[in-house]
C-alpha cells in the first residue's frame, strides 16, 4: 500500500517534471491550438507587421512613417491581435539571431511605454536575448548559458499561473514562470531596431 502511494506521488512529480521538461505538442496536453497573430496597429513605426500578420520586420527606413494610431506603442514594441484568457496554448515561433529581443506574456493593464518589461511584479513575464545567450527577466535579469534558440516555444496554462518558454529546436526547457493570472494576457514583442536599415524577420510565428 505504502509502496503504491509512493508510486502515484512519483508518477505525479515525473508528469509536473515531463511538462516543465519537454515542449508540449499537438498530441500532448494543449486543448487549445494557438494560431497567434500580430496586431499591426500596435507595432511602433520603425517595425512592419507582414500582410498575414504572422511575422515582424523592420519597416523601411525610406517610406514615410506609418501614422501612430491610439494603440501605437512609443518604444519598439508589437503585441499579438489576440487575448489569451483561461487557456492552455502552446505556440512556436523564430526568433531573429541578429539583434536582442525581449519576448513573452503581460497583461492588458500593462503600461509597456513607462514600466520595464524586465520586471514580473509589474504583470510582464518575458525573457530577453543578449550577446547570444538568453537572460530570464525575473527583476534580477538572471543570465543563462542558454544559447539564442532559432525557434522560441512559449507555454501558458492561465489557470495553473504557468508561463514556460523552451528551445523548441532542441526540446530544451529554458525558463517557467510560476503566477497567478487575474487579467487578459498579450504576446508581447521588444525589438529594438538600429538606423542601419535590414529586411530580415524579426520574429514570425509557425
Ligand atoms: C491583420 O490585422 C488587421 C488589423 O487588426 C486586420 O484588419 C486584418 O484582417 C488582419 N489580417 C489577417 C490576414 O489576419
Ligand atoms: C482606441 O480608439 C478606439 C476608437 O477610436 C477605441 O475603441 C479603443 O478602445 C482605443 N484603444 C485604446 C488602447 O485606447
Amino acid at each position: 500500500m505504502f509502496i503504491r502511494i509512493f508510486r502515484v506521488c512519483r508518477d505525479n512529480v515525473v508528469v509536473l517534471l515531463t511538462l516543465i521538461a519537454f515542449p508540449p505538442g499537438k498530441e500532448g496536453i494543449v486543448s487549445e491550438e494557438a494560431d497567434m497573430t500580430l496586431n499591426p496597429q500596435s507595432a511602433h513605426y520603425l517595425l512592419k507587421v507582414s500582410s498575414d500578420n504572422k511575422s515582424l520586420y523592420q519597416a523601411s527606413l525610406s517610406s514615410p512613417p506609418r501614422v501612430p494610431t491610439n494603440e501605437t506603442y512609443l518604444l519598439c514594441i508589437c503585441v499579438s491581435s489576440k487575448n489569451l484568457l483561461d487557456t492552455r496554448v502552446y505556440f512556436v515561433l523564430k526568433v531573429t539571431q541578429r539583434v536582442p529581443w525581449t519576448l513573452g506574456l503581460r497583461t492588458e493593464s500593462f503600461n509597456a511605454d513607462r514600466s520595464p518589461d524586465t520586471d514580473p511584479d509589474a504583470g510582464i513575464w518575458t525573457i530577453a536575448s543578449a550577446e547570444g545567450k538568453i537572460i530570464i527577466n525575473d527583476g534580477k535579469a538572471t543570465p543563462t548559458l542558454h544559447v539564442i534558440p532559432a525557434m522560441l516555444g512559449l507555454y501558458l496554462d492561465y489557470a495553473r499561473g504557468q508561463v514556460s518558454f523552451y528551445d523548441s529546436v532542441v526540446k530544451r526547457h529554458l525558463h517557467t514562470y510560476i503566477t497567478t493570472f487575474k487579467e487578459k494576457l498579450r504576446f508581447y514583442a521588444a525589438v529594438p531596431v538600429g538606423q542601419e536599415e535590414t529586411h530580415d524577420m524579426l520574429i514570425s510565428f509557425v
